[in-house]
């Protein structure tokens, strides 16, 4: 292994420190991702696995948005309807994304998050990497119906297909897709980790 001398910076008037060039190429590295994907895609516990691979903080939008709202998501589609979700959704995105890049993380985005034209546009300025997760239409529904999850916007089967066709355009907008068919979380962070060249 090529052994790096370290490197001399300026770090104030007049003063000179020492750097480990692999300690300074770590700092360079530490983006936020976001994991993007339809319901069932494993944002949550994929970011989990990645974040603690990666030795960065991790966040759910959605957890973030129940705090502020002081409401569960299920609850603001009942008692308010999609729309004020959507706007609830975009305003904990607008918060979060300003607290980037001073403290970077992987962030776990609901599934409607990435596709809503306006928070695209939030994304793309933010200095994030942006990751798709993406499975079979088949396999994702067999998973949100293994899982406890409450969702509002997983009604039928049909509806479920229909949401995902029309969404699959906007997600593979992320900088990355990443196949999970088939593969378990671990796998899949390893793979999302060594893509971004962070493996
Ligand atoms: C939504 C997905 C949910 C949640 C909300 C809306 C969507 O998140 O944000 O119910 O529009 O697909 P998950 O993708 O984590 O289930």
């Amino acid at each position: 292994m090529q052994n790096r001398k370290s490197e001399s910076v300026k770090t104030g008037p007049g003063s000179r420190t020492a750097v480990n060039p692999r300690v300074r190429d770590r700092v360079r590295e530490q983006r936020t991702v976001f994991l993007v994907g339809f319901m069932g895609a494993g944002k949550t516990s994929v970011g989990r696995a990645l974040s603690h691979r990666l030795g960065l903080p991790f966040e759910d939008l959605d957890d973030r948005i129940q705090k502020r709202e002081g409401k569960t998501i299920e609850q603001i589609f009942r008692e308010s309807g999609e729309n004020e979700f959507r706007k609830a959704e975009m305003a904990a995105l607008r918060e979060l994304l300003g607290e980037l890049p001073r403290s970077p993380r992987v962030v776990a985005l609901g599934g409607g998050a990435f596709v809503q034209p306006g928070n695209a546009a939030l994304i793309e300025e933010g200095d994030v990497d942006s990751v798709f997760l993406d499975a079979p239409v088949e396999e994702l529904l067999r998973r949100c119906e293994q899982e406890q999850k409450e969702r509002p916007l997983r009604r039928n089967p049909k509806q479920f297909r229909e949401l995902y066709a029309n969404r699959h355009q906007s997600y593979m907008r992320a900088a990355l897709r990443i196949e999970t068919s088939g593969k378990d979380v671990e796998t899949v962070a390893a793979e999302v980790a060594c893509s971004l060249g962070l493996g």
